[in-house]
């Protein structure tokens, strides 16, 4: 298969891929997300600091005619890591596999794939953290020397092989960097940060995005959805998609700044963008709590979710918001926080 089609190929495969977070997204909406994906550096809205050291590292792979060194891309869900994946392997022209830390259980697993790897593919592993230590150790000569070792034979007769692989890019996915072993992490050229997007920029992901979905809309309407999308690109495409099922059925199918307040109401989102989980964090830190410092552990019991959800996908927006704060002995609402329950902060002894 030529590098295009191969690329098509697994594109459309992307509806497949391990997803850690977002348990709300119903799947046939997977589907039409992956229509929203940017497929090149230039369709990429924002992380503009990022996007413009992946140009020179691709253009410098591209002139030597050289694979791209491996990459590390680390943020919290939704900010466009698989996205970038793709478009690495899109603009270098190669195809791209798809897998996740936690899919590879046994050596075999990922030594399967790195064999059927053509020169210069894009080994695209989500979740890098959660890569099993046996995992882990083939990867570390497989990026470094290209290089596979394998063990043939059982006890003392066994025998270790050293096979060639084709030259490839591991680009590596993780909500958290900190959790990526200090040997993995050093054996990519690049670590690449996402940070929450601004208004401005999910606004302009809005508005291509409903027009790639042939809605209506107007920047009123686009900034709305914009402000309430908690930073994140997925979020936004979401809540456009909601906003969208709302002006079809009980507007005139147009979505403008009053018709998506309205929408956004409906599905019980706030001005801040705040849904159900995020608000029932604030409520057990602010009434359950009273103001007292919250461990993660007992948060994620009290509101039913992973603690690894909330570090993840919750806490970044909330803690970027100033809504809450971490402390050494736990998390508490910030003041900010309080006024948006419409509470008077109680002063805690502990703090
Ligand atoms: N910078 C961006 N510009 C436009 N759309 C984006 C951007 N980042 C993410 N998206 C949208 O958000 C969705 C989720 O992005 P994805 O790459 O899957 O995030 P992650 O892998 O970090 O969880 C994509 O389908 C895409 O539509
Ligand atoms: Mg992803």
């Amino acid at each position: 298969m030529n590098p295009e089609a191969r690329q098509e190929v697994l594109v459309t495969d992307v509806t497949a891929e391990a997803r850690p977070v977002d348990p709300t997204a119903a799947p046939a909406e997977e589907v039409e997300e992956a229509g929203l994906r940017p497929r090149t550096l230039g369709e990429f809205v924002g992380q503009g600091q990022l996007t413009e050291h992946l140009q020179i590292v691709i253009e410098a792979a591209l002139k030597r005619q050289q694979p791209v060194d491996h990459l590390l891309f680390a943020g919290p869900p939704g900010l466009g890591k698989t996205s970038l994946a793709g478009i690495v392997a899109a603009e270098m022209g190669v195809g791209m596999r798809i897998t996740a830390g936690p899919v590879l259980v046994r050596a075999g697993d990922l030594a399967a794939l790195l064999t059927d790897l053509q020169e210069g593919d894009v080994l695209f592993i989500d979740e890098i953290h959660r890569l099993h230590r046996s995992v882990e150790e083939i990867l570390y000569p497989a990026m470094e020397d290209f290089k596979l070792d394998i063990l043939i034979g059982k006890g003392p007769t066994a025998r270790s092989l050293r096979l060639d692989l084709p030259r490839f890019t591991l680009v590596g996915a993780t909500t958290r960097t900190g959790l990526v072993a200090g040997p993995l992490r050093d054996r990519f050229g690049f670590v690449g940060r996402l940070d929450l997007y601004d208004v401005e920029e999910l606004q302009s992901i809005v508005t291509r995005s409903a027009s790639i979905l042939d809605v209506p809309i107007d920047a009123d309407g686009a900034q709305r959805i914009a402000e309430r999308s908690r930073g994140t690109p997925r979020i936004a495409n979401r809540l456009l998609r909601r906003v969208r099922d709302y002006v079809e059925v009980r507007a005139e199918g147009s979505i403008t700044s009053p018709a998506a307040v309205a929408g956004l109401e409906v599905f019980g989102v706030d001005e801040l963008g705040l849904d159900k989980v995020d608000r029932s964090i604030l409520d057990v830190l602010c009434r359950k709590f009273a103001g007292r410092p919250v461990g993660l552990t007992t948060l994620a019991q009290c509101i039913g979710e992973e603690p690894d959800t909330i570090e993840d996908a919750y806490e970044p927006y909330l803690l970027q918001q100033g809504l809450i704060q971490r402390t050494t002995r736990g998390r508490v609402a910030a003041p900010r926080g309080w006024a948006h329950l419409g509470l008077t902060p109680v002063e805690s002894t502990l703090l």
